[in-house]
C-alpha cells in the first residue's frame, strides 16, 4: 500500500458488511459512510473491495505508532505464544509491572505513583473518580463543559459534551459541576484572549469558594486539551492556573490524557506542555497500541484504597501489556514526540492558509499532531457548518481519506505519528479539494 486509490467505489463488500453490522450490532456507529477496514499498514487502511484510504483519525488517536507496526506485532504474538490472560488484579505477572513501572517514570512528576489497569478510557476515568471520593471523602467533582471521559454512569456524569450522549440516562451520579472551558473561539464570557486575562480559570476560585472546596469537592478533573469537544487547545497558562486553584483549596487535579497521551500532541504526554503536575492521570486509547487497555496512574499517597475495594478481571492483560511496553519503546526509540510536533506545525501551516482561503473554514487549532478544523456557515457570526461538515467528510471519503468528525462542527487531524510527510501532504490536499467543493455549493 502506497497512498489512498479508491478503486472500486461501488463497494459492494463493504456495503454488505455494514448492512449485516446494522441488523446485529447495537452500536450508534455514526460516521456517514461505508468504512470497513480488512488490513492496514502504517497510516493506510484497505477495504474488502481493494480500496485503500488514509486514515486522519488513528482509529479515534489508537494507532500512535501506525496500524501493524513490527515491533508490537511481534511483542504481541511472543507474549501470544506464552500467556494471554493470567487475572493481573488477583495473581501477579512481570509484564504488567514492567509496564507499571514505565508509566511511573514518563508520567509527568517525580513523585512515587501506582497504578491501576482497566480495559478502556471510561474504566481508567472511573477508577479516578471513586479514588478521588474515597481518598478526601468528600462528594463533588468539577467538571467543564465540552469534557468528554467516556460513557459508563461516572465517567459520563463527568462529561458535558453532547446532550444526546446523557438523553434518558438519568440520574447520573450527582453532585457533578460543569464549568466554562478555555474555548476561546467561543469563549462563554464573550471575552478574548489574552485581554480577558484568563477569566475562565479565574472563575474557578469563585466557583470553590461557593461550594466549599475544602469540605465538598473532591476533584477537578480536565482534558489537557479538549478532545471530543473539538480539539480544543486552551492557552498556555490556562491549565497551570486551575491546577494552583486545586493545591490552594486542597482540591485533587486529575488529568484525562486518555486521547491526548503517548506523544500525540508533540509531548509524551500533553500535561507537559503546560508544566502541571496532576494527581492523578487516566489513560488509554494508544496506551496499548490498538489492544484493549486502561490505565489511572495516581500519586502512591493519594491511592490509599482498601484491599479489594477496586479490581477487575481483565486488568493488567498480559497481551495488552506486552504490547503497551512495545508501543512505548517505538515512541521513544523513534523520538515521535519531536515527529508530531514538527508535522503538526507543517499541517498547520497548511490549515491555516485554508482557514484565510475558505470561507467555510472559521478556526484552527492543534498540538502536534492533534489539530481540529471548525466549519463555520458565517466566520462573522460563527454559526456552526454542521450539514457542511458532513458533506466534507463524505466527499474527503470518496477521495480515500478518513477523516472522524468531532464536535459538532469540526474534523480532527490525527494520524499516526510515523505518518511519511507525503502521505500527511495528500491528505491534507485531499481536504482542501473536499472544502473547496462544498463551499461551492
Ligand atoms: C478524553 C477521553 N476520556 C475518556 C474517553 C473514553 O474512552 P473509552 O471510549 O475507551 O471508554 C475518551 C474517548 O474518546 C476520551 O477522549
Amino acid at each position: 500500500m502506497k497512498g489512498p486509490v479508491i478503486s472500486n467505489p461501488a463497494r459492494p463488500k463493504a456495503n454488505a458488511i455494514v448492512q449485516r453490522h446494522k441488523q446485529v450490532i447495537m452500536t450508534s456507529t455514526m460516521v456517514p459512510y461505508p468504512i470497513v477496514g480488512e488490513c492496514a499498514e502504517g497510516a493506510l487502511v484497505s477495504d474488502p473491495d481493494g480500496n485503500v484510504y488514509l486514515d486522519f483519525s488513528s482509529a479515534v488517536a489508537v494507532m500512535n505508532v501506525g496500524y501493524n507496526h513490527p515491533d508490537v506485532k511481534k511483542a504481541i504474538l511472543d507474549q501470544a505464544e506464552r500467556l494471554v490472560h493470567f487475572a493481573g488484579n488477583d495473581y501477579y505477572n512481570a509484564r504488567q509491572v514492567e509496564l507499571a513501572e514505565k508509566l511511573v517514570s514518563i508520567t509527568p512528576g517525580d513523585f512515587p505513583k501506582q497504578v491501576f489497569f482497566s480495559n478502556s478510557g471510561a474504566e481508567s476515568v472511573e477508577c479516578a473518580f471513586k479514588l478521588a471520593r474515597r481518598h478526601t471523602k468528600k462528594p463533588c467533582m468539577l467538571s467543564f463543559l465540552g469534557a468528554f471521559h467516556g460513557r459508563t454512569f461516572g465517567a459520563l456524569s463527568l462529561s458535558a459534551c453532547q446532550a444526546l450522549h446523557k438523553k434518558h440516562f438519568s440520574p447520573l451520579v450527582p453532585q457533578v459541576l460543569h464549568v466554562p472551558y478555555a474555548y476561546c473561539y467561543r469563549c462563554a464570557y464573550d471575552l478574548e484572549y489574552p485581554s480577558c486575562d484568563l477569566w475562565c480559570a479565574k472563575y474557578l476560585d469563585e466557583v470553590a469558594l461557593r461550594y466549599s472546596a475544602s469540605e465538598d469537592i473532591a476533584a477537578l478533573i480536565a482534558e489537557p486539551v479538549q478532545g471530543e469537544a473539538g480539539y480544543i487547545v486552551p492557552p498556555q497558562k490556562f491549565l497551570a492556573q486551575i491546577e494552583s486553584t486545586c493545591r490552594k483549596k486542597g482540591i485533587l487535579f486529575i488529568a484525562d490524557e486518555v486521547q491526548t497521551g503517548f506523544a500525540r500532541t508533540g509531548k509524551m504526554f500533553a500535561s507537559q506542555h503546560f508544566g502541571v503536575y496532576p494527581d492523578i492521570i487516566t489513560l488509554s486509547k494508544a496506551l496499548a497500541a490498538g489492544l484493549p487497555m486502561g490505565a489511572t496512574v495516581s500519586r502512591a499517597e493519594t491511592a490509599d484504597w482498601d484491599e479489594g475495594s477496586h479490581s477487575n478481571t481483565m486488568g493488567g492483560n498480559l497481551l495488552s501489556a506486552a504490547a503497551a511496553l512495545a508501543s512505548i519503546s517505538v515512541i521513544e526509540k523513534m523520538n515521535l514526540c519531536d515527529r508530531a510536533q514538527e508535522l503538526g506545525e507543517h499541517a498547520m501551516k497548511r490549515l491555516r492558509e485554508l482557514k484565510d482561503e475558505s470561507r467555510l473554514v472559521g478556526d484552527v487549532r492543534g498540538l502536534g499532531l492533534m489539530i481540529g478544523v471548525e466549519f463555520v456557515k458565517d466566520k462573522g457570526t460563527k454559526e456552526r457548518a454542521i450539514e457542511e461538515t458532513e458533506r466534507i467528510i463524505v466527499e474527503a471519503f470518496n477521495n480515500g481519506l478518513i477523516l472522524l468528525p468531532v464536535g459538532l462542527n469540526c474534523v480532527r487531524i490525527a494520524p499516526p505519528l510515523n505518518i511519511d510527510i507525503s502521505l500527511l501532504d495528500q491528505g491534507i490536499g485531499i481536504l482542501e479539494n473536499a472544502v473547496d467543493k462544498v463551499a461551492a455549493g
